[in-house]
C-alpha cells in the first residue's frame, strides 16, 4: 500500500512529502556518529591490549571477568572465565552496556531514523509499506531494556568503583590524582546520570504509585529522576562520547603515547 502523500485518501500530489526543511541532517548526523563510535569500540573490544594503566581502567574492560586479563591489582577483578576464555575480556561485559543502549527509548528512535528510515523524520513517509511496531521478533526483544536497566546500574556501581581507585597511587596510597582520575570522574558521573534519567528507572522508582502522598521518599527520587529525565537523549549522546573518551585515555597512556599529569 502506497504511504505518505500517495497513501489512500490523501490529496493526489506529486511530492512524496511536503516538508523542506533540512529533515535529513539528523539522521545522518545520527548515522555518522554511531558509526564512528561502533567501528572506535569494536577496534578496542577486539584489540585486548592497553587497557590498563595503573591505577586507571579502561570502562570498556571494567569489571574484568577472565583469567586472561592483565594483572590489575587495585580494580574489579573477578575471573569467573576460566583459561578456555582466549577472547578479548571486554567481549564478555561489553554486552551488558551494549544491550542498555541498544535497547534505549532514546537510542531506538535515533537508530531507527537513521538506519532504518522508519520514518526518517516526522511527516516523512517510510519507505515500508508494513509496520508491525515491536510486537514480533526481533523487535520484541526490546521489551528487555528494563531489565538491562539493572545490569546497568551494577556496571555503573563498578565503574565508580574504579574512580574510587584511580585516587590511590600505583602502590595503593590515597591522595593521588592526575588527569585520568579527573576523566573517569567525569565519565562516571555522565554514566550515573544517563543511566538514571532512563525511563524505566522512572517507572520503577514512580510507577504504580496511586498516591505519591503515601511515598514521600519515591516521589522525592521520582521527581529528581524525571528532572533528568528530560535530558535524556543529550546525556545518551554526552555518556557516549565520554566512554569512549575515557577509554582513549587510558589506551594513550598504556601505550606509552604520552604520560599522565598529575596534580597530586
Ligand atoms: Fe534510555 Fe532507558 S530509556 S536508557
Amino acid at each position: 500500500m502506497a504511504t505518505g502523500t500517495a497513501a489512500p485518501g490523501r490529496a493526489q500530489i506529486e511530492e512524496r512529502h511536503l516538508r523542506t526543511d533540512r529533515w535529513w541532517l539528523s539522521p545522518a548526523v545520527t548515522v555518522t556518529i554511531l558509526v564512528a563510535f561502533i567501528v572506535y569500540s569494536t577496534w578496542r573490544a577486539f584489540a585486548n591490549d592497553d587497557y590498563f594503566a595503573e591505577p586507571y581502567v579502561s570502562p570498556f574492560y571494567s569489571p574484568c571477568l577472565a583469567e586472561n586479563c592483565d594483572s590489575m591489582p587495585l580494580s574489579a577483578n573477578a575471573p569467573l572465565f576460566g583459561d578456555w576464555w582466549s577472547l578479548s575480556p571486554a567481549l564478555i561485559i561489553l554486552i551488558f552496556p551494549l544491550g542498555f543502549r541498544l535497547t534505549c527509548y532514546y537510542y531506538r528512535k535515533a537508530y531507527y531514523r537513521g538506519f532504518w528510515a522508519s520514518p526518517s523524520a516526522c511527516a516523512v513517509p517510510e519507505p515500508r509499506s508494513k509496520y508491525s511496531g515491536e510486537t514480533k521478533f526481533p523487535l520484541i526483544m526490546q521489551n528487555f531494556h528494563r531489565y538491562f536497566f539493572y545490569f546497568a546500574v551494577i556496571v555503573a556501581l563498578i565503574l565508580s568503583w574504579d574512580v574510587l581507585i584511580a585516587f590511590r597511587d600505583e602502590h595503593g596510597a590515597w591522595g593521588h590524582m592526575g588527569l585520568g582520575t579527573l576523566v573517569l570522574l567525569a565519565n562516571v558521573l555522565l554514566i550515573w546520570a544517563y543511566t538514571l534519567s532512563c525511563h524505566s528507572c522512572r517507572h520503577i522508582i514512580g510507577g504504580r504509585l496511586k498516591h505519591f502522598s503515601k511515598h514521600p521518599v519515591r516521589y522525592k527520587y521520582w521527581q529528581f529522576v524525571s528532572r533528568l529525565n528530560t535530558k535524556h537523549m543529550q546525556l545518551a549522546w554526552a555518556s557516549l562520547f565520554s566512554v569512549a573518551l575515557a577509554d582513549l585515555y587510558v589506551y594513550l597512556v598504556a601505550s606509552g603515547a604520552f604520560d599522565d599529569p598529575r596534580f597530586f
